[in-house]
């Protein structure tokens, strides 16, 4: 039979990570996918760029940026493998990068260049890649594990499994790791699509969608959570940075809050127009602020007709009031199929923060994406998917 010392199911960023440090050991490594190609979601991240880690994902920042149901366990993977030492890597390789806004660095090419990076690695590290091979079924072993797969039985003693979420099932997500967790006995929470756009009834996409194409700062906020960046408007109801990242935060039934214009001189803008301007229609005076669809439907919902210069500071103020406080109800997301990652997955009470093993079964190890583990938007999910790879590769 086929041994190894590490098996690991999932050539992703995660599992050629874990590969890599195992390697890098001296460990007999076996990269399990069954795809026929490595890293293809790192290939399609960041529109073709990879904005393959975030600045602020590490230290005191760092920690409000991972949800989790236990948002401490992600620190200690996050220290021990920072985002310098994934530029480290991408340095030694030549690769050129840039830091975009808020912290995220994406290659100056192409994503390919990454997943080039961790391939050539792992062979580097001495580790093996087999792709195209379906994993049939996963069963104890003695102490260790064996691995049915399409192509024949593999043993090995340590298994690292980092198959993802359930995002893009088109791509060949699936549900394996939630699957293979209970199989073992660990706990899995609540999964649902995040970093998705959200969607709107008919009778409140008839309002939206004339705007479809239309792009604009704003902050959107849920609760105490609000994140200022650029409003997408689409054909199915909202997009962009701010409101993928709401979409994390959000629940079914509940409302968002967006601020148009969130710099917060929008009253003192509006009383200059007043002053210089004060024949405009108010439609006219918010273009000079909002995109002109945008300040058109504002302005058809304010119902306030007349000349600006005619507004008292109470109906100015009643204006910024619907500009700063839009309160929108999604009726859901675009789901799985084009969320980015996937919120919730393998709980973390079951698992050691060091090493990803899972504390009942010694040997398996849950990294990635497939952990109750989820980023922000901007690099996040991938220092994620570095630091837990690099941990039980560091543990297998
Ligand atoms: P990942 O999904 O990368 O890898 C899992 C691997 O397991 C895949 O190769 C899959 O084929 C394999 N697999 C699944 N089921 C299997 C089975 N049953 N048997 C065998 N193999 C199986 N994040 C970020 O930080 N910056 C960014 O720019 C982006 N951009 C981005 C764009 C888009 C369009 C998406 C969908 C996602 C992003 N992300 C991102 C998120 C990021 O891609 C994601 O968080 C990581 O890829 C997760 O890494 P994992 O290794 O955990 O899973």
């Amino acid at each position: 039979m086929d041994k190894h010392e590490v098996i690991i199911i999932g050539a992703g960023a995660a599992g050629l990570m874990a590969g890599i440090r195992a390697g890098r050991r001296g460990r007999r490594v076996l990269v399990l996918d069954h795809a026929r190609d490595p890293g293809e979601k790192i290939r399609i991240s960041g529109g073709g760029r990879c904005n393959f880690t975030n600045v602020n994902a590490t230290g005191k920042l760092g920690r409000d940026r991972f949800l989790s149901q236990n948002p401490r366990f992600a620190l200690s993977a996050l220290s021990r493998f920072t985002p310098a030492d994934f530029i480290a890597m991408v340095d030694r390789r030549g690769i050129a990068w840039h830091e975009k806004a808020l912290g995220q660095l994406f290659c100056d090419g192409s994503a390919t260049q990454i997943v080039g990076m961790l391939v050539e690695d792992l062979r580097a590290a001495g580790g093996a890649l087999r792709l195209s091979t379906p994993i049939e079924a996963v069963e104890r072993a003695g102490e260790g594990f064996l691995v049915r797969t399409g192509a024949g039985v593999l043993a090995t003693d340590r298994l690292i499994i980092a198959t993802g979420g359930k995002s893009i099932p088109k791509m060949g997500a699936t549900g394996f790791a939630y699957r293979l967790a209970e199989q073992f006995g660990l706990a899995v929470t609540e999964t649902r699509p995040a970093l998705v756009p959200l969607t709107f009834e008919p009778g409140a996409l008839a309002r939206l969608s004339p705007l479809a194409g239309v792009s604009t700062e704003a902050r959107v906020s849920h609760g105490k959570t609000g994140f200022t960046e650029a409003l997408l408007f689409t054909h199915r109801g909202l997009s962009g940075p701010a409101i993928l990242q709401i979409s994390s935060y959000w629940r079914e039934g509940e409302a968002i809050g967006v601020d148009l214009m969130p710099d917060g001189n929008g009253l003192d803008r509006l009383k200059a127009a007043r002053r210089d301007t004060p024949r405009l229609a108010i439609q006219t005076v918010l273009s000079a602020f909002l995109p002109k669809r945008l300040a058109q439907l504002v302005g058809e919902d304010l119902e306030m007709p007349g000349m600006v210069g005619d507004f008292s500071d109470k109906k100015l103020m009643a204006v910024m009031e619907r500009v700063n406080r839009w309160s929108l109800k999604p009726v859901g997301t675009e789901g799985y199929r084009t969320a980015e990652v996937t919120l919730g997955g393998i709980n973390t009470d079951g698992l050691d923060a060091r090493t990803m093993e899972a504390k009942g079964v010694p040997g398996l190890h849950f990294i990635g994406e497939a952990v109750d583990v989820t980023g922000w938007l901007g690099g996040y999910n991938f220092q994620w998917a570095w630091a837990s790879g690099f941990v039980a590769g560091e543990a297998a």
